[in-house]
């Protein structure tokens, strides 16, 4: 019998999730470059030397199998968030978490609510478990709460909210916020994608961890993919009351965390300097990225994360295929339907100088 006959209900109408381009994969088209990767969000400055170090000296006990709850992280994280234990789960990858999430809350024909564009991979679980993204369009490329609030009905399992949001950098207000949480039904679970988080610099920023400690129905997201550099290792966690978090501990994997990962993100937690200068980088980076578009007279949408969606006002696709001939790759926003923006990763100087050279020649040469 065929694979397709045997796959559950709706399992091959799923769109794969496509990711922003490696480098390994240019390479063979364009052959060896000085490569820059600007593409999917990563720290380019690269990890923290303590994580290296920390690697190093876990190597030779890698025939051993993980500890599977990741108690010294869990711990750590606890105590720097001042919360309990039982709040924490920690899995390989952001990504993975919100599959765990899927799996643990959303039965066929749920509803799920999520903004249009955001990050792809909400509808992907969400068609898995044969539930029903509800999407509803940015306003003004920000979540629009408003209307997200009157999509929810009695079959509304979870509602995603990416803050800042992926690709276009912008966060939700903290007293929209406050507002739709006041007037959502109880059954309704907020999954709430902090990622970017550590890069916010707007103030009055809805920040997850105060609903947590209030112990709102809410998810926290966060990754060791973004400003602490580990994208490679794969490690992200999820912050919720204890009742949350035990279910997503039903569905989790014994060992989804090597140990490698465990150890590195521990010394990446632990190294604040790395962390701050990562920060800094990219508030440097941006306000010279801001000034060399507004100078190219190219928009842009302000931003509360580490990367920029900008509007070539051309389509994107032919300006991404030009730069990667000068060896830069970004991620052109077809896939999100802007298809004359692209989304940019703010890079060390170096790169930024090297994305702006390239793209004037791109335009105006
Ligand atoms: C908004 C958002 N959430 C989650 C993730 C996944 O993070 P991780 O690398 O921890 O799987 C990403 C990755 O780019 C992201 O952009």
């Amino acid at each position: 019998m065929k694979a397709e006959n045997l796959a559950r209900k709706g399992i091959l109408k799923i769109e794969s999730y496509i990711p922003g381009k490696s480098i390994e994969e240019v390479q063979k088209e364009f052959g060896a470059k000085r490569w820059i990767k600007l593409a999917s969000n990563e720290n380019l400055l690269g990890p923290s030397p303590k994580a290296i170090a920390a690697i190093r000296k876990e190597l030779p006990t890698i025939y051993l199998y993980p500890e599977g709850p990741c108690t010294v992280l869990r711990k750590a994280l606890a105590e720097r968030f001042a919360i309990s234990e039982g709040m924490v789960v920690i899995s390989n990858g952001a990504d993975n978490l919100i599959l765990m999430i899927a799996n643990a809350f959303v039965d066929e024909e749920d509803e799920v609510v999520m903004a249009d564009p955001t990050f792809p991979v909400y509808t992907n679980v969400t068609q898995i478990m044969g539930g029903k993204p509800i999407k509803v369009k940015l306003k003004d490329f920000t979540h629009d709460l408003d209307t997200m609030l009157k999509k929810v009905n009695r079959k509304t399992k979870l509602v995603f909210i990416c803050n800042p949001n992926n690709p276009t950098g912008t966060t939700v207000s903290l007293e929209s916020f406050n507002y739709f949480l006041s007037h959502l039904p109880k059954h309704v679970i907020v999954v709430l994608d902090e990622a970017y988080g550590d890069f916010v610099e707007d103030a009055f920023y809805p920040n997850g961890l105060d609903y947590i400690r209030e112990k709102r129905q809410i998810i926290v997201l966060r990754t060791f993919s973004k400003v602490y550099g580990l994208a490679g290792l794969r490690i992200g966690y999820a912050l919720g009351k204890e009742d949350l978090v035990n279910c997503l501990y039903q569905v989790r994997d014994p060992f989804p965390v090597h140990r490698l990962a465990q150890v590195a993100a521990v010394a990446a937690l632990n190294d604040e300097d790395h962390a701050v200068k990562s920060i800094q980088l990219v508030y440097e980076g941006k306000r010279y990225l801001y000034k060399e578009l507004d100078r190219m007279g190219l928009l842009y949408v302000p931003s509360q994360a580490n990367f920029i969606f900008i509007d070539f006002e051309k389509d994107s696709g032919e300006i991404f295929q030009a730069l990667l001939r000068e060896g830069i790759i970004i991620r052109p926003g077809k896939i999100w339907g802007y298809s004359t923006f692209a989304r940019v990763t703010i890079g060390r100087m170096e790169d930024n100088r090297r994305f702006i050279k390239a793209l004037k020649k791109v335009l105006f040469q």
